[in-house]
């Protein structure tokens, strides 16, 4: 249902003319870098970051093909999904014309990074299930919508869309549908990465600052059409991921087999830490979760956020969020700071 991805965009950004970086433009064999102004002396550390790192990062890009299954050109990485939400913004919408549909309660970016810039935000709550307003969200759409936008597993209420709910939005909307998949380790879900061929439309995003245990890093990922990733790469600043980023990331994607058990062990105990919630007086429900964390409705939320602040213990008060009146939001943390939250919690009367 797909119109042409060019078909989509800004007029500014079809006309653009990209910046070529030095790197860009050198091909070939040197040992002599005179072409970039960098501090050819080296830097104030033992380790030297004098040279601008690789603009596309195709080092990790390849390790990350490998284990995505997905090709490098299907992939551009961001300063954190928050760049690669940014640019898709900059690069099809129209300031003050052109809308984007979110589905809240939903991730706090999405409708911050269109505020920025300046692109009306339309809004199909979730249904009391936390799932799709289908209905609602179609009478939504008109010519100017560009982007909607999904996330599932869902921030903050923790539950994954149905399938078929979001192959009917992409079998029908002929924008941009963008998956953000943040929390897609967690899940008993399949990703939508595998469906990638199928629509040209669509933007799977993930990050490595959930289950990879890297959100000091800042590295987000977009997954799409070769032709969504080239306007990113035109779009985005030269040298979006720095050096020290791209050494440590790429050391940290060969220890697959240890973030695999770091998902283990934090779904186990997603599972006991759900029980003991629900075993509480104060706690009405604990919401399903396929994600690091347990959406749950209390007595009293603002008043229990406050009492384990003063014990040193910092949940998220979501109880102004709309569907989610009541409700802390409670990351899975260490076995210990589990059962010490627990402990606190059972002293609140
Ligand atoms: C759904 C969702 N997407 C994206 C992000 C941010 O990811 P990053 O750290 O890659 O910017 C978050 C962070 O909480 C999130 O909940």
């Amino acid at each position: 249902m797909s119109i042409g991805i060019n078909d989509l965009l800004r007029d500014n950004i079809k006309k653009l003319v990209p910046y070529s970086s030095a790197r860009d433009e050198f091909k070939g064999e040197a040992s002599i870098f005179l072409d970039a102004n960098e501090n050819s002396l080296g830097s104030p550390l033992t380790k030297w970051y004098n040279r601008y790192p690789d603009p596309l990062q195709w080092k990790i890009k390849e390790k990350l093909s490998a284990i995505k299954g997905i090709p490098p050109q299907h992939i551009f990485l961001g300063n954190g999904s928050d760049e690669c939400i940014d640019i898709l913004y900059r690069a099809f919408c129209n300031p003050g014309k052109d809308n984007v549909i979110i589905c809240p309660p939903t991730y706090g970016m999405y409708e911050v990074s269109a505020h920025i810039n300046d692109v009306e935000v339309r809004r199909a709550r979730l249904l009391d299930d936390f799932q799709l307003d289908l209905v609602h969200l179609e009478t939504l759409v008109d010519e100017n919508s560009k982007i909607i936008w999904l996330c599932s597993p869902n921030n903050p209420t923790g539950n994954s869309l149905l399938r078929e709910d979001v192959e009917m939005v992409l079998n029908n909307f002929p924008g941009l549908v963008v998956i953000d998949e943040a929390y897609i380790n967690f899940s008993r879900h399949r990703s939508f990465l595998n469906e990638l061929p199928d629509y040209p439309n669509l933007v799977v995003m993930q990050t490595l600052s959930k289950a990879w245990g890297l959100a000091g890093l800042r590295l987000g990922m977009a997954f799409a059409s070769e032709s969504i990733i080239e306007i990113y790469n035109k779009v985005k600043p030269p040298y979006n991921i720095g050096q020290a980023t791209q050494d440590l990331v790429l050391k940290a994607l060969d220890e697959v087999g240890q973030v695999n058990e770091m998902i283990k062990l934090i779904v186990e105990m997603r599972g006991r830490l759900e029980k003991e919630l629900e075993a509480l007086p104060m706690v009405k429900y604990v919401y399903p979760s396929d994600a690091n964390f347990l959406l749950v409705k209390v007595s009293d939320a603002r008043g229990i956020y406050n009492q384990l602040l003063e014990k040193g213990i910092v949940v998220r008060d979501r109880s102004k969020v709309e569907l989610c009146e009541g409700c802390l939001r409670i990351t899975v943390g260490t076995e210990k700071e589990n059962s010490d939250l627990i402990k606190n919690l059972r002293a609140i009367l």
